[in-house]
């Protein structure tokens, strides 16, 4: 009797296979993979993904908020393409079938356990740091701990807001979701550098009253006894927000103290 030896294939640690890839501008695309069935997660968290780094003979990670919700079978990202940067100059060309490396253990502070209750929840994002609410927006649990849910995001232009324009769209005609979003879900997008329905920045447009009032809304600020925040974007615009929400004196929130707003810092490579 002879013995055959099958070669075992090599694989990565921790790899995962992408199974989607769709380009938006030449700046940014979103990509989905593979998820092993031992990751568990909350909507919000982030996980490190990278590729392997041949020359250093290790893998090259950073910080992706996962942008798809925890009951789906696989994951989402939603990434910028910076052509000098060290992951996302090589992660921009991954295909279907390519393996990429993904740490399993979720963390982060964007999480709903983050905040005490309230009845309105408002979701700031600018470019990519709409990714964990991607996430957020396609979890029931958003819509069954508030009352309205208020998605605010920011691009330069219109063709940066198609991600986050066409999940909504999506999200809006889901046979499952779609009834619970119904009437909850606002989505106030805005752009700065070109025309659009809605323009200018979001601290802009919080500080002016301009949204309260294109959404009819009683009120010329958020309300630390109602109203909960939720921001995403550049270091910039995180600390320009935060200054707003002090102001009208809402506090910082953590996992281990909730409280009426967190923040974090959106991938930039
Ligand atoms: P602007 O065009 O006025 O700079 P980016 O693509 O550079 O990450 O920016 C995404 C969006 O965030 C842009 O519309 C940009 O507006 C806006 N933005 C950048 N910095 C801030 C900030 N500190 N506060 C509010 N919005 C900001």
């Amino acid at each position: 009797m002879t013995e055959t030896k099958t070669k075992p294939v090599p694989t990565l640690p921790d790899a995962q296979t992408v199974t989607e890839v769709e380009h938006y501008t030449d700046r940014l695309f979103r990509f989905r993979c593979t998820r092993s069935q031992s990751l568990r997660f909350r909507s919000g968290e982030f996980v490190m993904i990278g590729l392997m780094d041949e020359a250093r003979g290790k893998p090259l990670l950073r910080a992706y908020s996962i942008a798809s919700p925890s009951w789906d079978e696989e994951l989402e990202f939603y990434s910028i393409k910076v052509p000098d940067g060290p992951l996302t100059s090589r992660l921009q060309h991954i295909k279907v079938g390519d393996q990429i490396i993904l740490r399993p253990k979720p963390v982060g502070t964007l999480v709903l356990d983050a905040l005490l209750p309230g009845k309105r929840i408002w979701f700031f994002a600018t470019g990519t740091g709409i990714a964990p609410f991607a996430s957020l927006m396609r979890d029931p649990d958003t819509y069954e701990r508030y009352e309205q849910v208020i998605m605010m995001h920011c691009c330069r232009d219109a063709a940066e807001l198609e991600y986050g324009r066409k999940l909504v769209e999506d999200l809006e005609n889901d046979p499952l979701i779609g009834e619970m979003v119904d009437g909850k879900l606002v989505y106030y997008p805005t752009t700065t550098r070109d025309d659009f329905p809605h323009k200018g920045r979001i601290t802009d447009n919080l500080t002016s009253g301009k949204v309260f009032r294109d959404l009819g809304l009683d009120t010329d600020k958020l309300d630390p006894a109602t109203d909960r925040g939720m921001v995403c974007g550049s270091l910039a615009f995180n600390l320009d927000i935060k200054d707003i929400m002090e102001g009208w004196g809402l506090r910082e929130g953590a996992n281990s103290e909730p409280a009426e707003y967190v923040v974090e810092k959106a991938f930039v490579d």
